[in-house]
């Protein structure tokens, strides 16, 4: 049989309803990386709109991990705690929480989109961002310093991730995403372009993805063998004018963190330099690239990008184009997308009970 949007999918213990994600998405909303009202009525409604997999925003694994001073974070205990309720919320909603972990590296230190994305300096409350390599982002004017890792420290994010894994865990999580994509850390080792090293961490295409490697093999040594682990990786830098991060080198990642225990790739693309040559960025515009992912590795992927309506979303999945429709604006839009998607498509759906009586007849 053919399967569609609505139906089921078993990521190792996982049950999934539909092939709905909520797709990461950053809410500068934390004080100290602590979780609060916001995520939980956030990701909780969006669990309450049918969604099976509702992810959180990048997650820093640690403070100088963040994007801005405002990201959710999970570094201690506390931050474990403080994502619980949410965690016990969207678990009561039949949807499965997930977490995306994450280092800003390079990228990290700036305000939030709407304070201008402005680089925020030590005195201010920002950090000396971390990076493969000092290639500061081109920014126009001054920012902090850039820190460049030592071989010792890029093990030490590796154990971050590790023990970010371990208190996603305590906090309710049931997927883990390794964030590798859109111009942050771990995406910076993989392209040439950020990364210039000359120790096991650069060079050779082993060298460069091997931060990536180790970290998912961290996550994965930590998650219970019944619970899924997912990489987003950036499929291209969409910088061909120049040695960079292409296509081909993420079909040969994906196959080698398939190999690891990976199980699937959310497929998205781009980030890592603003003179990123964007492609139409039209419905499903990197669509292709998760297809591409699948077909030659025969992993389970995520596609993102556009993805707007039902139809396109169902699409996707019947023609076995990706085993998820991802989707992230559409779900600012609309937290119901999942259920309205049902209707539109004929599928069944559970609207929650208090909302029954509003469920519109077929
Ligand atoms: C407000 C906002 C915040 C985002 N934050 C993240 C993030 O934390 N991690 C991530 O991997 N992608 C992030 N993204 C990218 C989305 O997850 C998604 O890949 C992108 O928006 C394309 O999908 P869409 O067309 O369905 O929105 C963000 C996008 C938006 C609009």
């Amino acid at each position: 049989m053919t399967d569609s949007l609505f139906s089921s999918l078993s990521l190792r213990g996982t049950e999934l309803s539909n092939r709905i994600m909520v797709s990461p998405m950053c809410q500068y909303s934390s004080t100290d990386g602590l979780a609060n009202d916001w995520h939980l009525v956030h990701l909780g409604s969006r669990a309450v709109g049918g969604a099976s997999i509702v992810m959180t925003e990048a997650t820093a694994v640690s403070p100088e991990g963040r994007i801005s001073p405002n990201d959710l974070g999970i570094w201690s205990d506390e931050h474990a705690e403080a994502l619980e309720r949410t965690t016990t919320f969207v678990k009561s909603m039949d949807s499965v929480p997930a977490i995306q972990l994450a280092h800003a590296g390079r990228k990290g230190s700036k305000s939030r989109p709407w304070d201008g994305s402005e680089p925020v300096f030590p005195d201010e409350g920002g950090w000396n961002p971390v990076a493969p390599s000092d290639v500061p982002w081109p920014y126009e004017g001054d920012a902090p310093e850039l820190h460049e890792l030592s071989t010792e420290e890029v093990g030490d994010v590796v154990e971050e991730f590790r023990v970010a894994a371990e208190r996603a865990l305590d906090a309710g999580f049931e997927i883990a995403e390794v964030h590798a994509a859109h111009g942050y850390l771990l995406h910076e080792f993989l392209s040439p372009v950020t990364n210039h090293r000359d120790d096991e961490y650069g060079g050779s295409f082993e060298n460069r993805t091997r931060i990536v490697r180790e970290a998912t093999e961290a996550v994965r040594d930590v998650w219970p063998d019944d619970k899924p682990v997912f990489v987003r990786i950036s499929a291209t830098d969409w910088l061909d004018d120049r040695e960079s991060w292409d296509l081909d080198q993420s079909v040969r990642l994906s196959a080698a963190l398939g190999e690891l225990g990976a199980d699937l790739i959310d497929v998205s693309a781009g980030g890592l330099h603003p003179d990123q040559q964007l492609p139409n960025t039209g419905p499903g515009y990197q669509v292709p690239y998760a297809e591409l992912i699948r077909e030659e590795t025969g992993l389970r992927v995520g596609a993102v990008g556009g993805i707007r309506t039902a139809r396109h979303a169902d699409e996707i999945v019947r023609n076995g184009r990706a085993d998820l429709a991802i989707v992230g604006r559409e779900h600012l839009r609309d937290p119901y997308f999942a259920l309205h998607a049902a209707q539109e498509l004929d599928a069944d759906a559970e609207w929650p009970p208090q909302y029954r009586r509003a469920v519109p007849r077929r």
